[in-house]
């Protein structure tokens, strides 16, 4: 395991947010990024089409949990990639043990576990989102017409053990999805990407990221000491291009073997 101690960033000359306090309580989102409009009103229901799934994936939607309760550009963007991995390869995501970080209103895990029964989704966010999480898989996952839901919800805070819940040896996906913004967090994320993959272990990052403040490049430098990053280059022809455009990067994460 890496200790957040070997983690922590280079000193911010921001004087407005602690790094080394983690404990402190969190500003929200639009205070550190760029302020843009969410792509969704506050409380509210929102249809997001992936190609590949039979239906639209249902999504309530809340600013008031904060950042997490409404869907972001990196979120769609990664959805429409496993989808189309999906299409192309119908054995990608078979049987699979998928965890989604940081998952907000719960779509790409969502997607995931609806693109394929057989796969089995944690979706993971602090405990505020839970209950938003919860409502967004039952609606396009309803218990009472699917023996077992395949996707479960699950509190998870970056740099803490993985909850018991989740089989953290058998995972063999983990999707991320505008997980960059907010710099006391960088090293909590870094160890717990470093925790679900240790050195040796195959397993498959999907990370995607808006880019907004020069400051996320803290987060890079940090996990590039562990981690290779390798672009998507596999996407639907000409996806890259538009998402590229919009300041979203897709690439896959591999543990470095030192
Ligand atoms: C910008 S939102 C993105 C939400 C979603 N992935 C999407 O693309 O719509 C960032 C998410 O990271 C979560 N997050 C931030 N810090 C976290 C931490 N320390 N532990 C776990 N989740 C965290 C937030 O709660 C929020 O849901």
């Amino acid at each position: 395991m890496v200790a957040i101690s070997d983690l922590t960033p280079p000193r911010s000359r921001s004087t407005s947010v602690s790094t080394t306090n983690s404990d402190a309580a969190l500003p929200s989102f639009e205070s550190l990024a760029p302020p843009r409009p969410p792509t969704t009103k506050a409380a509210e229901e929102t249809h997001v089409l992936v190609d590949g799934l039979k239906d639209v994936v249902k999504l309530k939607v809340d600013a008031g949990p904060g950042c997490g309760g409404i869907a972001w550009p990196a979120g769609e963007v990664l959805s429409r990639y496993i989808a189309y991995r999906h299409q192309i390869n119908p054995s990608y995501l078979r049987n699979k043990k998928i965890l989604e970080l940081g998952s907000g209103t719960g779509l790409v895990g969502i997607v995931a576990g609806m693109l394929e029964p057989s796969a089995e989704v944690w979706a993971t966010d602090q405990s505020i989102l839970l209950d938003l999480m919860e409502v967004n898989a039952e609606l396009n996952l309803p218990t009472s017409t699917t023996q077992r839901r395949n996707v479960h919800i699950a509190e998870y805070n970056w740099g803490e053990q993985v909850p018991s819940t989740i089989p953290i040896e058998n995972i063999d996906v983990v999707l991320a999805a505008d997980c960059v913004y907010f710099e006391p967090a960088f090293p909590l994320l870094v160890k717990t990407l470093c925790d679900l993959a240790p050195i040796g272990k195959e397993i498959e990052i999907l990370f995607c990221w808006k880019k907004r403040r020069k400051a996320d490049k803290r987060f890079f430098i940090m996990l590039k000491k562990y981690f290779n990053q390798y672009i998507i280059e596999d996407d639907k022809s000409g996806e890259k291009e538009i998402y590229n455009r919009q300041g979203v990067n897709l690439v896959k994460l591999v543990r470095k073997k030192q």
